[in-house]
């Protein structure tokens, strides 16, 4: 199977030792302690999970600066997206100023208990000029519209960074048992389905045809043994689909339309932070550390309204070292409905022209639910259409 990133095995820093976890537990109640935000959480998960192998921990400023300027990580390893822990100037109490160990406190659980143990190498405070570069680097744009941009700019400005142990997975193993798998379950079970060459696909929404036939298509031609369909499971912006019907969609789809044991169904513990290029190149740092040999990245991966070119988050793979990475990349183009062919065709595969074209897109298919149109079936398989409509029946309107 693919290596690890930059590791020759997987270091996931969620305590697995009872003993010793629940030692931090305990611990947790009698040192200082901390509220981060939401993203800094799902950072947590990451690392608890695996997915964010070789790193220990959050980055100090220095680093930040040097993976959102060069990619870099301090010791040279190719590394996208700053992993930061900001807090707001009111939470540095002078016992927190002073900690050697800080408790970090999950915003996303109720009473707000301890996510991890930290121990703390910097507390730092940022300039505005070293936030705004961080954040033009990792975005693209520091626009305040942009939806992933608050998420950095609107925290605070200090920076604490260092080593964590991680106590748990946050709400995800409770609201996604069948889907929340770390890195290391699922480099497990490709080796025990006997998969060689796996192609992973990212989602965040409920998958509509045009996801679907990307799937097959790249399965096709990378001959691979499986699919890993790996969705998000954190926050999103407003007007996105829940992850609880995204995964029921996805579960009808599969079911339906892909041969049986082709399809690995799973998800992982993080907030969307809609960073296109740079998102894209994290997405596929976490693919191959668990164990999938290809990804695929399509029309506007990661992407929100314009912030993007259609193939940036493609292009931006060209622009890295050719040793940055070891998992391949498939890219894929528009694919739409052609109305003369009559199927869900790639773009680059098809003779036929704009005309004969019937976009698909996420977006898309939010504007017509919301509506209350019905999905035709260009856009949607009609069991994912029943379970997409019935949401929007009754939660949204
Ligand atoms: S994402 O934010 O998670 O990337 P989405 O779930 O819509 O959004 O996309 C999942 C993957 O499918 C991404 O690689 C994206 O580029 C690709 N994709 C979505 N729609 C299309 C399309 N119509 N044509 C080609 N690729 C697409």
């Amino acid at each position: 199977m693919i290596n690890p990133h930059g590791a020759d095995s997987l270091t996931p820093l969620y305590v697995t030792d009872d003993v010793r976890r629940s030692e931090l537990e305990q611990m947790a109640t009698d040192i200082p302690s901390v509220l981060i935000t939401s993203g800094a959480a799902a950072s947590a998960v990451m690392l608890a999970s695996g997915y964010f192998t070789p790193l220990t921990g959050y980055m100090n400023i220095a680093e930040a600066i040097s993976v959102a300027s060069d990619m870099k990580l301090s010791n040279g390893l190719f590394w996208p997206v700053p992993i930061l822990n900001l807090i707001q100037q009111q939470q540095l109490t002078d016992d927190v100023k002073n900690a050697d160990k800080i408790a970090l406190l999950d915003p996303n659980v109720e009473g707000n208990p301890p996510i991890a143990i930290m121990e703390v190498s910097a507390i730092e405070e940022l300039t505005e000029i070293q936030k705004n570069l961080i954040i033009e680097k990792t975005f693209g744009t520091s626009d305040p519209e942009h939806p992933g941009v608050p998420a950095f700019a609107d925290v605070g400005n200090h920076v604490l960074s260092g080593s964590i142990e991680v106590l748990n997975y946050s709400y995800f193993t409770q609201d996604f048992p069948e889907t929340f798998r770390t890195a290391v379950e699922i480099r497990e079970d490709i080796e025990a389905r006997g998969w060689e060459t796996v192609v992973a696909f990212q989602t965040r929404n409920p998958m509509h045809r045009a996801h679907e036939e990307l799937c097959k298509i790249a399965q096709k031609e990378v001959n691979a043994d499986g699919v890993l369909i790996h969705m998000l499971l954190g926050k999103l912006k407003p007007g996105d689909i829940p992850a609880a019907v995204r995964d029921a969609s996805i579960r009808a789809m599969v079911k339906h339309y892909f041969p049986d044991n082709t399809v690995s169904i799973t998800g992982y513990g993080f907030d969307m932070l809609y960073a296109g290029p740079r998102e894209a190149l994290l997405h596929a740092v976490f693919r191959q550390n668990c164990g999938a040999s290809h990804f695929i990245v399509g029309r506007d991966h990661a992407g929100a309204g314009e912030f993007y070119g259609p193939f940036d988050a493609q292009i931006i793979f060209d622009d890295i070292p050719s040793d940055a990475l070891e998992i391949e990349i498939f890219r894929g183009d528009w694919t739409v409905w052609c109305h003369k062919c009559n199927e869900i065709v790639m773009m680059r595969d098809c003779p036929h022209d704009n005309d004969d074209y019937f976009t698909i897109s996420g977006t898309k298919q939010r504007e017509i639910l919301a509506a209350g149109e019905h999905l035709p079936p260009e856009i949607a398989r009609p069991e994912v259409a029943e379970i997409l409509m019935e949401f929007y029946q009754t939660e949204v309107n």
